[in-house]
């Protein structure tokens, strides 16, 4: 195999947090008309972290930034980067990403958020790694952070019982590769939008229109019928750009919406679940903090090591969606 040397953005550590407060489905029974057996057979969702009054995006964000700068054994101030990917920023402006920049003190950072909804995170990785491989920063912390509780109409039962808060982290830094898929780092990335779709997931406020913040409106079922085909195709898109087969994949690390999405994605992928790494039940919908999220744990419990093939893939509102493949 002929090999050509370029620079991959590498994976040096992860990091996350969850706010202390854990809500069992059997909380929104006393207020609406719901069930345990509903949310789990319908989402697979069997609880949720909810941030405390008080507790915003940033401070999330930033507890999940240094257990990642911890993780990869490395100072803060030698980030080039730091990119946010969240719908539920503290304020309009100034960036969350500014915020975290100050709180762990990585002044040599530049920083921005980037918004995509739930495919944020994919959209932020993929970001850092044009940074990366395009010489504008060696080291990136990429970060998913949300608070969906505070856009949450807790009268509406088809959306309040499927969200949850949440942050999580990794750092990516620059390292020489031989150019094949044999290389640790980002492998390949698929991007993707449908702007004609944006009224089946969005929140009914905003600077400019309402003044307010909003809450989430979604019609479940046709974000549902749009979810599984879409994201196997940019899964299997994505691997094929990175030359590989879905039959090489070690680990799916799905964004964690509902468990029977999850399921339906890896089964059109021809892959058992055995094979994705599953944390839905214990954290709900967490929107751009999901994928983060999942690959921390997913490293804290023993199943992703180093060298791992991965494929990252997530849908939301937008329509936006897309997958990264990377080696662990
Ligand atoms: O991360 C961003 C992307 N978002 C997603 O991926 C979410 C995609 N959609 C879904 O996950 C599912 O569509 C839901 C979990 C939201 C809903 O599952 P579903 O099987 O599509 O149910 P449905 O919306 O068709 O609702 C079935 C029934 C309805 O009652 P009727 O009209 O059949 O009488 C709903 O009113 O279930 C009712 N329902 C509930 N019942 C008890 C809706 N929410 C609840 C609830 N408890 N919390």
């Amino acid at each position: 195999m002929t090999s050509t040397p370029v620079t991959r953005a590498v994976v040096i550590g992860c990091g996350h947090y969850l706010p202390e407060n854990v809500v069992p489905n059997a909380a929104f029974t006393k207020t609406l008309d719901t069930s345990d057996e509903w949310i789990v057979s319908r989402s697979g969702i069997e609880r949720r972290h909810m941030a405390a009054k008080g507790e915003n995006t940033s401070h999330l964000a930033s507890h999940a930034a240094r257990a990642a700068l911890t993780h990869a054994g490395i100072e803060a101030d030698t980030l080039d980067a730091i990119i946010v990917a969240t719908s539920t920023p503290d304020m309009t402006f100034p960036s969350v990403a500014t915020m975290v920049q100050s709180d762990i003190e990585a002044f040599s950072a530049y920083a921005f958020d980037v918004q995509a909804v739930c495919a944020g995170f994919v959209y932020a990785l993929a970001n850092a790694n044009a940074l990366i491989v395009s010489g504008q920063a060696k080291r990136v912390l990429v970060i998913g952070a949300e608070t969906f509780s505070r856009i949450m109409d807790w009268s509406d039962r088809g959306t309040c019982v499927l969200f949850g808060d949440g942050a999580g982290a990794l750092i990516l830094e620059a390292q020489d590769g031989d150019g094949t898929a044999t290389d640790r780092g980002i492998l390949a990335t698929d991007l993707n939008a449908d702007g004609r779709q944006r009224d089946v997931l969005y929140v009914d406020g905003g600077v400019s229109s309402t003044g307010t913040a909003g809450f989430l409106r979604m019609q479940g079922k046709e974000v549902f019928r749009h979810a599984i085909e879409k994201l196997a195709q940019t899964a299997e898109t994505a691997l094929t750009k990175a030359g590989l087969e879905s039959d090489q994949i070690d680990w799916i690390v799905p964004h964690q919406a509902n468990l029977r999405i999850i399921q339906g994605t890896a089964k059109k992928l021809g892959l058992t679940m055995d094979r994705v790494i599953v944390t839905v039940q214990d954290h709900g919908n967490t929107s751009a903090a999901s994928i983060p999220l999942a690959l921390s744990v997913g490293v804290e419990r023993g199943q992703i090591k180093r060298g791992d093939l991965i494929v990252t893939e997530a849908i939301g509102g937008g329509l936006a969606w897309g997958a990264v493949v990377l080696r662990w």
